[in-house]
């Protein structure tokens, strides 16, 4: 399982970089082939990248906790609210919605499954936020130019798929400015929320992702989707179950679903949308935390009109433009926990 996964990811890295580098670029950069006027280059995808200088020199290194890299928390303590280790969790984390109301989430798109899900949500007029693996990004920035324009909120979930507190300070500034980057060359602003993947973080993650200018948002509820193909328990009716239970003892929440694979797609579209939405108000992220939709951008953060989530998913205006997308494979990126 590993093995292929490991082969299929070097097929489609093949195909994203042309033979040689940009000239004048810094040293393992590339511009991406896809189709795509790429003013930039970019790391390799599914590595863990360098930041560029002038990202680190920004931070004010003094005050950035200093939890143990790579080490969970000692059962029964955790100074540095490891959420992975306890669940804990800090008031700035964003993971529930009001009363009635429902975010919808997806991660680690976009990829070669995930245009019928745009299509599926464009038909029952739902937003939703996707958290974009930057390594995908630049595989597939047409298919971020039409979330973008479907009204959907972008949102960052790190260039290469890593646990964040696995990393260093100047590894987890380069995760998330280079997908950054890569979503402002398409969409023209920069995204202001951040899930780290497998919600791995804790006091130092946070506090490096906020001095960038982000807010985490992870979720409350799990479908389970990522263990699809992996775990036998996992199908497509235990979530159903899953979800049903959902909606007998939930008032509210933020569900973890994936665009990774068809089969998470299929069951997002057949099951898991349609009996949330048949009984909670379906919202963005943002909106759960009352977040209007000039908010999640940076550029346009305070600009919207204030205090209301409800405003947030109206005052969006999404154009209909029909995006063509090329069929490169996936890169496929393991969520092993
Ligand atoms: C912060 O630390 C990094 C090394 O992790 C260094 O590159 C950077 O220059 C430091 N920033 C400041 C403002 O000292
Ligand atoms: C997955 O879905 C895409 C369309 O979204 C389709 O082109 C592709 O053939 C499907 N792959 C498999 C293995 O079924
Ligand atoms: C980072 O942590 C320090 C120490 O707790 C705190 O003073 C500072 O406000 C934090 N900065 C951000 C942006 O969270
Ligand atoms: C709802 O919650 C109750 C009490 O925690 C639990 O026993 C029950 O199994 C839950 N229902 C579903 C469908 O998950
Ligand atoms: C539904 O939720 C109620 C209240 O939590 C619980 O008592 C009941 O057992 C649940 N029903 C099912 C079928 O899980
Ligand atoms: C959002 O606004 C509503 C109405 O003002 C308020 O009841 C709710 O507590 C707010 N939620 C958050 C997460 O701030
Ligand atoms: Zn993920």
């Amino acid at each position: 399982m590993r093995k292929s996964t490991f082969l299929i990811a070097l097929l489609a890295l093949e195909q994203v970089y042309a033979q040689t580098p940009t000239a004048g670029a810094p040293a393992g950069l590339q511009t991406p082939t896809s189709n795509f006027e790429w003013k930039e280059a970019y790391p390799v995808p599914i590595q863990v990248p360098s930041p560029k200088p002038e990202w680190v020199q920004s931070l004010n290194n003094a005050t950035i906790p200093q939890a143990p890299v790579g080490q969970p928390a000692v059962p029964g303590t955790d100074p540095y609210c490891h959420w992975t280790s306890t669940q804990c969790k800090r008031p700035s984390d964003i993971y529930t919605c009001e009363q009635g109301h429902w975010g919808l989430s997806f991660d680690d798109g976009p990829t070669v499954a995930s245009p019928p899900l745009y299509d599926f949500l464009k038909s029952q007029n739902l937003k939703a936020t996707f958290f974009l693996i930057g390594g995908n990004v630049i595989q597939y920035p047409e298919m971020v130019k039409r979330m973008h324009e479907d009204g959907h909120e972008i949102a960052i979930h790190t260039w290469s798929h890593t646990q964040l507190t696995t990393q260093t300070n100047e590894q987890i500034v380069a995760e998330l400015k280079w997908t950054e980057q890569a979503i402002k060359e398409i969409i023209g602003v920069s995204p202001v929320l951040v899930r780290p993947p497998q919600g791995d973080m804790d006091d130092r993650v946070r506090n490096i992702t906020q001095q960038l200018g982000f807010n985490i948002a992870i979720w409350d509820h799990d479908t389970f989707d990522w263990e699809i193909g992996t775990n036998p328990l996992i199908t497509p009716q235990s979530i159903e179950q899953t979800v049903r239970g959902w909606i007998n003892n939930s008032s509210s929440g933020i569900s973890l679903e994936h665009d990774r694979v068809n089969e998470t797609v299929n069951v997002a579209i057949n099951t898991v949308v349609p009996l949330l939405k048949s009984k909670y108000e379906m919202t963005t992220v943002a909106a759960c935390a009352n977040m209007t939709a000039e908010d999640v951008y940076k550029e346009t953060a305070g600009q919207g009109s204030a205090g209301s989530g409800e405003g947030a998913a109206t005052s969006l205006n999404p154009t209909t433009l029909f995006m063509a997308f090329g069929t490169v494979a996936a890169a496929l990126i393991s969520h092993a926990l």
